[in-house]
């Protein structure tokens, strides 16, 4: 109901509560009590003696209602599931992707207490700006293919952010979203499998859209920024959130159908990582040398300066300088 109510507003601009109370069969006090359930929901909704209630602005909260309203995917982000505060999207989805959830599946929240980012690392997820989601996939692919969809969802998130504003993001092998060398978002992998079939992924993406770099702790402050920032404006993270789903459909159907190839070269257009000096801390191991490359499988090519060429599944990179 309350979301007829919603739409009716929008639409109309201004309505009674009589008028919509006639519209949806219920009482006045009955459309009072969700409009103020609506307000509660950051919905800037005026009431007037002449006008009736008169629809003012959206709520830039994540709700699903708001997503889906001109969402033009088949399958990713049909169904959302909105939390205000998780542990971690990665926690929700990996559940519900346990429980048999459908592919495309999307959890969503304001805030993560204990959101997780590669390598054991936390991923700091304030409420007021930042998008934190996890989708559920269930790829028919081996497990080598894996590697591929963090660098996918890297070219989703760049193409969402340069339809949504004027800036320019490049990618940090594997998958540091970047703007003007700082970190702007990040993705995470986590894959449960057998010994070669892949069970499902949840596909975590972390974006500082909005969010206020004070409320970042100090060290991450120094190397992290938002979109916001970025670009002097406010970015609508509802538009931003339906472009990457939209966007992400697109690249993870081309690649279920044609291979990395492709996506391959886009992801290279963007990189900024191939003809620098790099170190990379993979494992136990710090290796330094020239990236020359991705390969077709996604691996990072390194040549060292013994010659020796080095393929690095997943690691670190430090730019150095470049070549
Ligand atoms: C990284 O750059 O280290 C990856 C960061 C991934 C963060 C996202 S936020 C949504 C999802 N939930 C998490 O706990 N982590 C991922």
């Amino acid at each position: 109901m309350r979301k007829l109510i919603l739409r009716a507003l929008q639409q109309e601009g201004h309505i009674s509560g009589e008028q919509l109370g006639r519209k949806f069969n219920i009482s006045r006090t009955a459309v009072w009590k969700h409009i103020n359930e609506l307000r509660k929901k950051g919905y800037e909704i005026t009431s007037s003696p002449r006008l009736g209630y008169s629809f003012v602005k959206s709520t830039d909260l994540l709700l699903p209602e708001e997503i889906s309203l001109g969402l033009n995917t088949h399958f990713i982000g049909k169904h959302v599931l909105y939390r205000e505060e998780v542990t971690s999207t990665q926690d929700v989805a990996g559940e519900l992707a346990q429980r048999g959830v459908e592919e495309g599946m999307v959890v969503i929240s304001e805030r993560q207490t204990r959101g997780r980012g590669r390598k054991g690392r936390s991923w700091d997820s304030p409420a007021g700006g930042g998008i934190y989601l996890s989708i559920v996939l269930r790829p028919n692919f081996s497990l080598t293919q894996v590697i591929q969809i963090p660098l996918i969802a890297g070219v989703a998130v760049s193409r969402a952010i340069k339809r949504v504003t004027p800036l320019q993001p490049r990618i940090k092998w594997p998958n540091d979203i970047t703007i003007g060398g700082k970190k702007v978002g990040g993705i995470l992998t986590e894959t449960s499998s057998e010994i070669d079939r892949v069970n499902y992924i949840v596909l975590g993406i972390g974006i500082n859209v909005n969010t206020q770099r004070s409320l970042l702790p100090e060290p991450i402050r120094v190397v992290a920024t938002s979109l916001a920032e970025e670009c002097g404006e406010y970015v609508s993270r509802v538009r931003f959130l339906q472009c990457l789903l939209a966007e992400f459909e697109t690249l993870y159907n081309e690649f279920l159908v044609s291979g990395f190839d492709t996506i391959r070269k886009e992801w290279k257009a963007l990189d900024n990582t191939i003809g620098s000096w790099v170190k990379v801390s993979s494992g136990e191991e710090e290796i330094e040398g020239e990236a020359l490359d991705i390969d077709r499988e996604g691996f990072l090519l390194i040549r060292k300066k013994d010659g020796d060429v080095k393929r690095i599944i997943s690691g670190d990179v430090s730019l150095e300088h470049t070549c």
